[in-house]
């Protein structure tokens, strides 16, 4: 005889709000996000990013009131990125001591101490003439091992400002056991890296390059960032970050490559985050516009996502937003 019921009824649990709350697998904290801002030398006004809808380019002044409410509302950490008025081949004004970095990590950690995690990219493009992440060889390529130099140079800089972790992003050979040994030697040994371990060379980064004016001048990143078809090779990555004393790893872009983060928050032992770039918000936020899909339905969903994935930490330019949803 057949059975007159199904057996099981998965809808049960779903039948009313709380019922689903209560069974609900995954959830989001506003502890869980980090708020990437953009800080740019020399202008009086926050200036919009017009790929960006909703993200500007903070003068010092603006950058600390929304650095200030993304830890009212309880926003885990924020990504600082940093445009200088002036660039050169070797990108001087990322370690200089009166760099926009170094001076935004000292409004920041004076403002708000250590109520909110204080990040700050370590990288070269945004400052260098070139727009490449490294020192150029005479034939135009990035010389890694000069590179690490500059690196753990711009560590100690920013660590001599405040930052709390340093997260270094230009996917050199070595980079982070330069970082580590360059900070240990300044004794800053306290300071974590949160290293960009498995990063990709996407093009969902299009819309960050009017916002952080770092686009290549030339040639593209693909030298050094990694290919989309890969992914035994982000787990080796991931491996080499960590044996170079990585305190935390991430995956960029996020989307595309939620089976990356799935994989590597399988293997390690680390926290891991993962990076919804500026293409990922783009999208959201044209179709928004359009009218296409529920706005703020489509962020939750995203950022579930990601934790369904396995990433403990997002960075998400929504952090506020959505920290604010979330309460
Ligand atoms: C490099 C850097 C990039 C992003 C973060 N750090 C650009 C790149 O690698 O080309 C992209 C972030 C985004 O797209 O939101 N300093």
């Amino acid at each position: 005889m057949t059975a007159r019921f199904p057996v099981a009824r998965p809808r049960r649990l779903r039948r009313t709000p709380a019922l689903r709350r209560l069974v609900a697998e995954t959830r989001v904290r506003p502890e869980d996000l980090i708020l990437p801002m953009f800080v740019k030398e020399g202008i009086d006004a926050p200036r919009p990013v017009a790929s960006m809808p909703g993200v500007v380019q903070h003068t010092r002044e603006s950058l600390r009131k929304a650095a200030h409410e993304a830890a009212e509302v309880g926003v885990g950490a924020l990504m600082l990125f940093g445009i200088p008025e002036f660039k050169d081949e070797r990108g001087s004004a990322a370690d200089d001591p009166a760099g926009i970095v170094q001076q935004a990590l000292r409004d920041l950690s004076g403002d708000l101490g250590d109520d909110i995690v204080l990040m700050a990219d370590l990288c070269l493009d945004e400052f260098t003439s070139h727009g490449h992440c490294g020192l150029l060889t005479p034939s135009g390529t990035v010389d890694n091992d000069a590179t690490l130099e500059r690196y753990a140079s711009i560590a100690v800089a920013q660590a001599a400002a405040g930052v709390h972790v340093v997260a270094p992003s230009g996917m050199m050979d070595g980079q982070v056991a330069a970082i580590r040994a360059g900070l240990d030697e300044a004794g800053y040994t306290e300071i974590p890296i949160l290293a960009y371990a498995a990063k990709y060379a996407s093009a969902f980064y299009g819309p960050f390059r009017d916002a952080a004016e770092g686009a290549p001048k030339f040639g593209d990143r693909t030298g050094y960032q990694q290919d989309p078809a890969n992914v035994r090779e982000a787990l080796r990555e991931v491996e080499l970050d960590i044996s170079e004393g990585a305190d935390m790893i991430m995956v960029k872009p996020g989307l595309a490559y939620l089976d990356v983060v799935a994989k590597v928050a399988e293997m390690v032992r680390v926290p891991v985050s993962a990076y919804q770039v500026s293409g990922e918000y783009a999208m959201v936020e044209a179709a928004a516009r359009n009218g296409w899909l529920d706005r703020e339905r489509a962020i939750l969903e995203t950022l579930t996502s990601f934790r369904r994935a396995g990433a403990q930490q997002i960075l998400t330019y929504w952090a506020a937003e959505a920290a604010r949803l979330l309460r």
